[in-house]
């Protein structure tokens, strides 16, 4: 199969985990007989360094022209410290999202049975958890209009908008994860409190109807972020709101035991985006410390979702495990005394084991 895709490295560690997960990527094309191409672009605060734009146009027609896109990370504290910055890497992200409609972003919470140990909450509560949230991503809070400051200043206003198509189209995306999976669907909102809420929880009883094998329950946020901790395994798919989902999935890695290790597609219209869910963690930039394996596990679900290739993405996974259960890990999930290895010393364990 001939797989072409762009490859959108960002900034701070990205480059140094997108390298990881493209040598993988290679390794797995190499072992299945795949022939790959790819276009790296420039997205984030580099972008506006080298062109004045965080996700510049020829980005975004390469993005369009592949079949799938490999993403690291974009942010970076020289922007984050000035609030009055006008242009910020983030709107990099956003607009990605936004111009290639990516409306859903899948992120799958499990835990590795090696890692058991560093997650903060007890083994017994956390072994087994395998859940999915899916996340809206092109709407609410942080794409509502207007959004701004006051002449003076003084007040600043955002505004969290969602019309019944919107969630209509992420609900239906959600009962059919539902349905592959435990037959389960949480849809977590505030109906108690916000209108957007309200609108949610009316069209996910009319789409609910639909897919009575489903088991549907409605769960207020504050409620779900107590329950993802108290009783993980109780979930299996949760679909929310593009603010909740954010806070709640980096809340989920803490089940897994590191952000380093939680991957996500982001799936629409257009070309479907893999990704991390962490950022450009900064301190670490440069220093090739940072975990990759959230990055390589992106890399899997890209040969699964992009191109059906369930083997290839079947064989990352099998790798990621192997390093694990071989102590072949990064300093934020080493185990006991264990050695840390570097960022590019676990790609070259991986790339060995795939070969
Ligand atoms: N999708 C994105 O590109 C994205 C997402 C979130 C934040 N950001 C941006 O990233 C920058 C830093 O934000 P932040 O510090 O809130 O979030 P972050 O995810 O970059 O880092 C938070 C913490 O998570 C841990 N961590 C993250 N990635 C890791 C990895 N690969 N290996 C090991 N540990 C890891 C580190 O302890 C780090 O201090 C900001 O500019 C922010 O806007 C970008």
């Amino acid at each position: 199969m001939n797989l072409n895709i762009a490859v959108l490295p960002g900034d701070g560690i990205g480059p140094e985990i997108v390298k990881v997960a493209l040598d993988v990527t290679k390794a797995v094309c190499c072992k299945f007989g795949h022939k790959l191409t790819y276009e790296t672009a420039l997205v984030g605060a580099c972008a506006i360094d080298a062109v004045g734009s965080p996700y510049p146009d020829e980005t975004h027609d390469l993005c369009m022209r592949s079949d799938a896109v490999l993403f690291g990370a974009v942010g970076d504290p020289k922007f984050d410290n000035n609030p009055a910055a006008k242009v910020r890497p983030e709107q990099g992200l956003l607009a990605m999202r936004k111009k290639l409609g990516l409306f859903a972003n899948i992120r799958p919470v499990t835990t590795f049975p090696s890692l058991l140990h560093k997650s903060p909450l007890k083994a017994e509560l956390v072994e087994g958890a395998d859940f999915m949230c899916i996340r809206e991503l092109t709407g609410g809070l942080y794409f509502g209009r207007p959004q701004g400051r006051s002449e003076d200043g003084s007040v600043a206003y955002d505004t969290c908008v969602y019309s019944k198509e919107e969630v209509e189209r992420i609900l239906e995306l959600a009962y059919t994860y539902a349905m592959k999976r435990r037959k389960k669907l949480t849809v977590v909102d505030k109906a108690n409190v916000l209108a957007t809420s309200r609108l949610w929880r009316e069209v996910a009883q009319v789409v609910a109807a639909k897919y009575p094998q489903v088991e549907t329950e409605y769960m207020f946020v504050d409620n779900a972020a107590m329950q993802m901790i108290q009783n993980p395994k109780r979930f299996d798919v949760i679909v929310t709101e593009n603010m909740f989902g954010d806070i709640l999935t980096d809340e989920g890695s803490v089940i897994t035991g590191s952000m380093g290790l939680l991957a996500s597609a982001s799936v629409g219209e257009h070309t479907s985006v893999f990704e991390p869910i962490h950022g450009s963690y900064p301190q670490a930039a440069g220093k090739n410390i940072a975990n990759p394996l959230a990055t390589v596990l992106s890399a899997a679900m890209m040969f699964e979702y992009a191109f059906g290739l369930k083997d290839e993405g079947a064989l990352i996974r099998e790798a990621v495990e192997a390093s694990m259960k071989e102590g072949v890990v990064t300093e934020d999930i080493v185990i006991g005394n264990g050695k840390a290895y570097k960022t590019n010393e676990v790609g070259e364990w991986l790339v060995g084991y795939i070969d």
